[in-house]
């Protein structure tokens, strides 16, 4: 049987208690309760806590739509903002090699695009696309999303005009709502190949979705490691009402009483790059569900070592309004010995024949000790190794956790009232039709 990510909060304990983190996370079995009986704030949006089992009726579909794209096309653009690419993301870059478009045979490449409105962004793509065998995945759950929406128009074309409409077609899957919104309609039209968002699943809970299996299984990776991980996690931790033995009542309650002592900006930590976009997924996960009604904490990220010679001054010493929650991962795929050296010149021979891991994990600890110094408190969480099983648990682990964290924090945390502030005025300012009168009154307050 396969060992279980863990969390830690050994290095929590000289801020907050052990016992208080128990009796809250304990308090916080009702919250556990309500989102099992779909009782508490935001119960239309809960079909990810079982979608682990109830993805699996997809998998063939999914294996079968990534094959046809990997066997027509050696590269994939998955169009898609927040929620709608960040899983995927997440989980390519934590598993690929780290420079698998240099690798030969050719790996099958997935690019993103649709998640900014960037001219230079969108050109260059195409520049580079102008040599690719290519096919497009684009997602949106709503349709209308503006971002996606204008990558699509503009990757649509040129994909059509390079190898001709009906071909676009069979090239391009649509990852959207069952019935609503503009990506629907485009893709009836046109007859290209569709999966659903489900209506209770919001963006930043769809990874294990077709929203981020199908780019996962398009890039090669085994979604149904993935799944079953994310299963594992769901096992342990959904209907755990033992505190102490439920990692995402932990880490919800550690959290929320680390917040209380003043520290309102928690960064997560990994020592690998791969994890760079796992970060980014779990700062929109916390950071959309709970930034709202003037609640919650800031979530932040850093890649160390490397950021430890830039933010890492910061944490040490700067304003004391910073936690962390490290991920720390055991055993690296690969194994690579540091050399002896015979003169030392660079006097590295006191680590030669150690692994670089070794040297890794000792930062590792070195930085533990010393941000806990600097009045920073560390919650640990322990991942045997990156593969798509632990990635699949780290997944549900995150997502529980959040819901739970949420519901501490008395906020809603599958809504995101915040995200529509920005659109509206930039709506307004590019004179969309019904926003003319809020277009007026931005362009008097910009005069
Ligand atoms: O979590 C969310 O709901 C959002 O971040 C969405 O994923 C994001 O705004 C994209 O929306 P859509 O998929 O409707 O284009």
């Amino acid at each position: 049987m396969k060992e279980s990510i863990s969390i830690s909060l050994k290095n929590t304990g000289g801020f907050v208690p052990y016992e208080e983190v128990i009796a809250l996370a304990q308090q916080s079995v009702r919250h556990l309760e309500s989102l099992n009986a779909g009782t508490g704030t935001g119960n239309d949006f809960l079909g990810w806590l079982s979608l682990p089992d109830d993805i699996i009726q997809q998998f063939s579909k999914l294996e079968k739509t990534a094959m046809h794209l990997r066997s027509i096309s050696d590269t994939t653009v998955v169009i898609g903002i927040g929620g709608s690419y960040l899983g995927s993301k997440a989980v390519i870059e934590a598993l690929t090699h780290t420079f698998s478009r240099e690798l030969k045979p050719k790996h099958h490449e997935i690019l993103f695009a649709g998640h900014n409105i960037c001219e230079d962004y969108m050109a260059d793509l195409l520049e580079i696309l102008g040599s690719k065998n290519y096919s497009i995945i684009v997602i949106s759950k709503s349709g209308t999303t503006t971002e996606p929406a204008l990558a699509f128009r503009i990757l649509k074309d040129h994909l059509e005009k390079k190898v001709g409409k009906p071909a676009a077609a069979d090239r391009i899957i649509a990852i959207t709502d069952s019935s609503r919104g503009a990506l629907r309609t485009l893709a009836e039209t046109n007859g290209y190949e569709t999966f659903v968002i489900p209506d209770n699943i919001g963006g930043r809970y769809s990874v294990l979705t077709p929203v981020g299996l199908l780019p996962i299984a398009v890039s090669g990776l085994d979604i149904k490691t993935l799944v079953k991980g994310a299963k594992s996690m769901e096992e342990m931790i959904r209907k755990n009402k033992i505190a102490s033995t439920n990692p995402a009542l932990m880490y919800a309650a550690a959290r929320n009483l680390i917040l209380q002592t003043g520290r309102s900006v928690e960064i997560l930590v990994g020592f690998t790059p791969k994890l760079h976009y796992f970060s980014e997924w779990w700062k929109q996960l916390f950071g959309e569900s709970e930034g709202k009604e003037g609640k919650g904490i800031f979530p932040a990220s850093v890649d160390f070592t490397t950021d430890l010679h830039s933010l890492g001054q910061y944490i040490q010493e700067g304003k004391r309004i910073l936690f962390e929650t490290m991920i720390s991962v055991k055993n690296p795929k690969k194994k690579l010995t540091i050399p002896l050296e015979k003169d030392d010149s660079d006097q590295l021979n006191y680590l030669a024949g150690k692994r670089l891991s070794e040297v890794n994990h000792n930062a590792e600890t070195g930085t533990v000790l010393a941000h806990n110094d600097g009045n920073v408190p560390v919650i640990n969480i322990n991942v045997p190794e990156l593969d798509e099983y632990y990635l699949g648990q780290l997944i549900y682990f995150f997502e529980l956790s959040c819901a739970v964290s949420g519901y501490i924090l008395d906020v809603n945390p599958f809504d995101q009232p915040g995200v529509e502030a920005y659109k509206k005025n930039m709506f307004a300012l590019l004179n969309k039709t019904g926003f003319e009168e809020a277009g007026k009154k931005l362009k008097e307050r910009l005069k």
